[in-house]
């Protein structure tokens, strides 16, 4: 897989116009959504290129990162002259970045795609590293492929009108990334203010935590191994999220990674000694932050319909997890009982204390 170009822009319109003179092609298409249409094209409309390229605008939400949208953006590829020398320019969240680079991966057996992140969550992940895909059949990124973005641009002008939802549901990858990584970042990670945000500091926290995972990603690509690594906390976080959806109170992706996070550091503590204490600090800073777990008993059993699931898993009746035996000592290909996982989610609603 060819490696993609991760820039992390000062000054949004002079690096994009840097970046469409150095890559040569026939049509530049510009995908947004209907939201970020509104608040976030205007920052690069004035941009010569983009002013006449061909605007592509679709539904809002990841309940519309579906076969209906994706065809929509092939269908204006196609009747609009697109050829396999056209760009295309994602300018949106995960939600866009995703469906943006499985159109562009698909149309025409591929072209070639930028992708502007504007929410933090698609910043520190989706925009990065070449998972590209949709949901389908009531499964998150069922349909998809590997299709790194030609480069990723990341300004963080976008992040100081997020909503507090938006920003924590991406700060939720950033503690994560932190807890593959090492004790600094981590440290660094649940100690910020996210009250007062500081954003020249999240700046900074933003670099880090995206060089955790282009590390990461450089070596491997196509998540055979040390990839896995960026899987802690969502085998069980995706459950909590499919379900959500399915019950029409969808929970943001980065809510549901939180808990999920929980629950699989209790499992790391149970199978492998994962420490205490750095067990209750992250805790500490999650309760504090991400509140409003919609579960109970109830749901453990479609929870676990779920995770079975799971494109992670190896066979279809275990569940596959990313462990930690401690901050920075990732386990990967790890199983779990029925029980155990129960008794993890058990354990996050007691100490959540919803
Ligand atoms: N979101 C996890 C990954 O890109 O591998």
């Amino acid at each position: 897989m060819s490696m993609q170009k991760v820039i992390k822009s000062t000054d949004l319109n002079k690096d994009l116009s840097n970046i469409l003179t150095q890559l040569h092609f026939d049509r530049l298409f510009v995908l947004t959504d209907e939201n970020t249409e509104k608040l976030c094209y205007p920052f690069i409309r004035d941009n010569e290129q983009i002013a006449k390229a061909g605007k592509i605008v679709i539904k809002a939400g990841d309940n519309n990162k579906n076969i209906e949208s994706l065809a929509s953006i092939w269908k204006f590829l196609s009747e609009n002259g697109a050829t396999r020398h056209s760009l295309l320019v994602n300018l949106g969240g995960g939600m866009l970045t995703d469906i943006g680079g499985f159109a562009a991966a698909s149309f025409k057996r591929g072209i070639r795609c930028i992708n502007i992140p504007t929410t933090l969550l698609g910043a520190v992940d989706a925009a990065v590293g070449g998972k590209t895909g949709i949901n389908f059949n009531g499964l998150k990124n069922e349909i998809g492929a590997f299709a790194p973005a030609e480069t990723v641009l990341i300004d963080s002008l976008f992040f100081q009108s997020l909503d507090h939802q938006n920003f924590l549901s991406g700060y939720a990858e950033m503690i994560k990334h932190g807890l593959i990584d090492s004790d600094e970042v981590w440290k660094r990670t649940i100690s910020f203010d996210t009250e007062e945000i500081d954003y020249s500091k999240l700046k900074e926290l933003v670099v880090e935590s995206v060089g955790v995972k282009e590390r990461i990603v450089e070596i491997d690509p196509f998540e055979k191994g040390l990839r896995k690594a960026l899987n802690l906390g969502h085998t069980i976080g995706h459950a909590f999220e499919s379900l959500s959806y399915e019950i029409n109170k969808p929970v943001q992706h980065g809510y549901a990674v939180a808990w999920g996070t929980i629950c699989e550091l209790y499992l790391s503590q149970k199978f492998c000694n994962f420490p205490k204490d750095k067990l209750y600090s992250t805790i500490y800073f999650i309760k504090d932050n991400y509140d409003g777990f919609p579960f109970d008993c109830d749901d453990y059993e479609r929870l676990y319909e779920y995770m079975k699931h799971d494109k992670k898993n190896e066979s279809a009746d275990t569940v596959n997890f990313t462990l930690l035996s401690d901050v920075g000592k990732v386990k990967i290909d790890q199983t779990a009982s029925k029980e155990d996982i129960f008794e993890s989610i058990d354990f996050l609603r007691e100490s959540v204390g919803l």
